[in-house]
């Protein structure tokens, strides 16, 4: 179905013989699980971001990183490939592996589709955490859908040397040959700065998120707009895990947009596979979920809570609401009420919370709504069991606590 107006957050586009975007996946665009309060992707990003303001601080101690999560998702071909250094008849390019949106926009497959705009833009110092799209499988750790940090830090000549006096006397560039350690402009030394400014900061995001003792290593690896580059690994049950992939970004793509007297480093991490391995969380649909067997487990404010993952049941939840007044004398312990309906649904009730209260204006009685969220761990339990249950629960409420049900 060609030249139709597809609606893609708030934007409209025209199909063409590329489009190959899905409804499926479209209704996946626009949940911003990073964004989405407790979230553990936003406990994790929220992680990041602090431990980024710390290590990078102005002359006044303030931050010198500005995030940007909120950038819309469609990109262009130049933005996700070209503006990178990614050839023309690259693999990465292919209908199978990119969900195009037409011929000249897609998703974005990486968050480093927004480097350049925002050097262009004037940012030195930037984190870009947004929602990136490839077609992959759908197993335990691929799902179409998943979300990047991207970290971009730029540096002078000033920022290098300091305020030395004889600074007129450094060199940042050079007429060199390109090797495998580096790029022809660079000079080694400031690249040996530059080179362990960025691995520092990365193992010590990593230690700061898994522990002291975590295992990592450096890997060699390859991207057109980095050279050198590099994947941080981590040990995870035994197998080496790749979290991140990073470098000293190509100096074409600075001059390209006006910072070639800077030189930078990028890097670009899965939120995911972090969440996944500092919250034990064993599938990447989990983060999906809407079930609040899943979602509740990480309503905690401060984002630094040690915590782990407890596999909820694979059978299906349910849920009914209870209302009822409370007596006149307005006393009702919320804990008693929890007793009973532990009491009468024992192991089918899996939560319990509040979900609104009401006082009448004249009457000055109060009202109480309750949601109970029923599932089994052992078998599916039906609606009709369910309701028999939530029945008892009603009488025997009315007759020990004195409530009236509404
Ligand atoms: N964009 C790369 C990816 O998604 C990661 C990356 C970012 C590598 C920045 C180097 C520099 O795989």
């Amino acid at each position: 179905k060609q030249g139709e107006q597809v609606t893609i957050a708030g934007r409209e586009y025209l199909t063409d013989q590329m489009t190959n975007v899905t409804s499926h996946l479209l209704s996946h665009v626009g949940r911003n699980l990073h964004l989405q309060k407790y979230h553990p992707l936003n406990h994790i990003s929220q992680r990041i971001v602090q431990y980024m303001y710390q290590k990078y601080v102005s002359s006044r101690g303030n931050p010198l990183f500005s995030v940007h999560n909120q950038i819309h998702p469609v990109v262009t071909t130049w933005q996700n490939f070209d503006s990178l250094l990614i050839p023309k008849d690259h693999v990465s390019r292919q209908k199978s592996d990119n969900y195009y949106v037409n011929k000249e926009n897609l998703l974005r497959a990486h968050t480093s589709a927004h480097q350049c705009e925002l050097i262009g833009m004037g940012f030195d110092n930037f984190l870009v955490i947004g929602d990136v799209y490839r077609r992959d499988e759908i197993d335990a750790s691929h799902y179409p859908v998943f979300h990047q940090v991207e970290g971009v830090r730029l540096c002078t000549k000033r920022d290098i040397f300091g305020s030395h006096q004889n600074m007129d006397s450094f060199r940042m560039f050079e007429n060199g040959e390109r090797t495998r350690q580096k790029q022809g402009v660079h000079i080694a030394q400031v690249l040996q700065l530059l080179e362990s400014d960025l691995k520092s900061c990365l193992l010590g995001l990593a230690t700061t998120l898994f522990g002291q003792d975590v295992e990592a290593r450096w890997v060699d690896a390859y991207f057109p707009f980095t050279h050198p580059s590099w994947e941080l690994e981590v040990k995870i049950n035994n197998d080496w895990v790749e979290l991140l992939g990073c470098g000293i970004i190509e100096q074409e793509i600075l001059s390209n947009t006006g910072a070639q007297d800077k030189i930078g480093w990028a890097f670009g991490l899965g939120l995911e596979r972090w969440a996944m391995k500092l919250y034990s969380i064993p599938d990447i649909r989990l983060f999906w979920s809407t079930d609040s067997g899943f979602l509740s487990q990480f309503q905690f404010d401060d984002p630094a809570t040690n915590f782990k993952y407890q596999a909820i049941s694979k059978y299906p939840q349910c849920s009914n609401d209870i209302s009822f007044w409370l007596p006149s004398d307005g006393h009702c312990d919320s804990k008693d009420f929890f007793d009973l309906v532990r009491t009468v649904g024992g192991d089918s009730v899996e939560q319990v919370y509040l979900i609104d209260t009401y006082t009448h204006p004249k009457k000055k009685s109060t009202s109480c709504c309750y949601r109970i969220v029923y599932r089994h761990m052992e078998k599916v339990i039906t609606q009709e069991e369910v309701n028999i249950i939530h029945k008892r629960i009603e009488e025997k409420a009315t007759a020990d606590l004195g409530v009236t049900m509404r």
